[in-house]
């Protein structure tokens, strides 16, 4: 009865529909983010790298905001939802993807949507290699703390899956516990679930009694070990999201390290999972990268930066204290620094920043420097128009300068302190407002 090769085709089920109880939210457990990006889309993308006949997500508790989520971060995928009314426990949860799945013959991967664990590059390739010979396969762990989880042992020489809930004292001694990722043949998997039963302590149909069940029918089943931390298991509470997004960090921080990135005091540098940094960067302390940031070889971001959706290229130095926010680039050997924020600008190459300035919707040309407390003025509250700014090449925009846009200044540009632009100046042209300066000498005694 070997039904299983390598070459079988693939479909995965994601369990998304439970509420999240402990989660105390009126958000699906599931959008919960881990590095910023909701747990269940980790699940997703790891299941897409395996090239699915069929992704299918069950949906329930608040459907639509989580199908809405998933259909806007991936619009081309081969994604089907799959609603389950009445969250009637994971067993349930399961059988409702079986009218999506009609037709489909080979391996059925079952995620819990509450773990980010298939992004880890071990799992998967693990799960599947242990699956090989087998009907069905758990994946499984082995924890210092098992309570909550279900207790995976042998029982009359059968696999059998306990619920904390379920397990009398010997058997809450037992430290294997299960991840609630499954491999199944599709051949075995539904007529198993249909035989499941709430006969339990939370008479909720359980997908764990599939185990049981197959063993009974003479099914072979398999068990996977992979070293794991407690909360890479599934995450029910935001103590658990803590410790998992903590992990995360931890893990990207020596990814980075060990790449060649320079994190002077690693454990205050928080990353996102497309962060691309090139090696022989320095990062500075506390410093946050939102999504889609990449920072270029020597390029070095002082403390307490905020960046987001933006190019920083080789020799460009950040900060202290600037925020970067999309879609913005930063020149070769540009400086942006300490309180200022770019937001849809380009800085060019050898500009400069330095001092509490916003840009937005600007575009710098190359060896110009912006004077401290320059503003672009580029929003318009009437229209909610947003305006461009279009700076030269070698300009001087002097302190304070207020550029009311759209406006455009030619290369070697230069403004006086204190200036409101209101119209475009041409090439190698000063402009100042300079009103008179009014002095009253001994002011005070009079
Ligand atoms: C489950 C397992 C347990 C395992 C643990 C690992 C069962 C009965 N128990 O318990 O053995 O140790 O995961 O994390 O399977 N869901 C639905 N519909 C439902 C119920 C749940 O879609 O009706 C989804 C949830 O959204 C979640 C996943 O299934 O993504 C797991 O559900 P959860 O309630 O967290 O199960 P656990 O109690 O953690
Ligand atoms: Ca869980």
């Amino acid at each position: 009865m070997n039904t299983q090769n390598i070459a079988a085709p693939i479909a995965v089920i994601i369990l998304a529909a439970g509420k999240g109880t402990r989660m105390k939210s009126a958000i699906p457990k599931v959008l919960f983010p881990i590095a910023g990006v909701p747990m269940l889309h980790h699940t997703i993308q790891a299941a897409q790298s395996l090239n699915p006949a069929k992704i299918v997500v069950v949906t329930g508790f608040e459907a639509e905001m989580v199908e809405t989520a998933v259909t806007k971060s991936f619009p081309n995928l081969p994604i089907t939802f799959a609603r389950q009314t009445e969250q009637k426990g994971t067993g349930h949860a399961v059988l409702q993807a079986e009218a999506a799945l009609q037709g489909f013959t080979g391996t059925i991967l079952i995620f819990s949507g509450d773990s980010t664990l298939p992004t880890r590059p071990d799992v998967l390739p693990a799960l599947l290699s242990g699956h090989t010979g087998h009907d069905l396969t758990v994946l499984t762990a082995d924890v210092k703390d098992p309570t909550g989880y279900g207790r995976v042992f042998h029982k009359n020489s059968q696999l059998v899956i306990v619920e904390q809930k379920d397990t009398n004292d010997a058997e809450q001694n037992v430290t294997t516990v299960n991840t609630s990722f499954y491999a199944a043949e599709s051949t075995f998997l539904w007529p198993l679930l249909h035989q499941v039963r709430p006969n339990n302590a939370q008479q909720e149909y359980y997908l764990t009694d599939i185990v049981a069940l197959g063993g009974a029918a003479g099914h072979r089943i398999g068990m996977v070990s992979v070293p794991m931390e407690r909360e890479e298991i599934g995450m029910n509470n935001r103590a658990e999201i803590a410790q998992m997004e903590a992990l995360w960090q931890t893990r990207k921080r020596q990814e980075m390290l060990l790449s060649g990135v320079t994190l002077l005091d690693p454990a205050t540098v928080w990353f996102s999972p497309d962060t691309v940094i090139e090696p022989d960067t320095t990062i500075h302390q506390n410093v946050v990268f939102g999504p889609g940031v990449t920072i270029k070889t020597g390029a070095t971001i002082l403390p307490f930066c905020h960046l987001e959706g933006c190019t920083i290229h080789s020799g460009a130095n950040i900060g202290p204290f600037a925020r970067i926010r999309p879609t913005s680039e930063v020149g070769p050997n540009a400086k942006v620094g300490n309180f200022v924020e770019l937001k849809n600008t380009t800085l060019g190459t050898k500009s400069s920043a330095g001092h509490l300035t916003y840009l937005g919707d600007a575009t710098v040309g190359e060896h110009t420097n912006i004077g401290a407390g320059t503003i672009t003025a580029n929003y318009n509250h009437k229209t909610h128009a947003k305006h461009k700014t279009t700076i030269g090449d070698n300009a001087s925009i002097g302190s304070n300068t207020v550029l009311i846009a759209p406006v455009t200044l030619g290369n070697l540009a230069t403004t006086g302190a204190n200036t409101t632009i209101r119209k475009s100046l041409p090439e190698d042209t000063l402009a100042f407002t300079a009103p008179d300066l009014i002095t009253k000498p001994n002011y005070s005694k009079k």
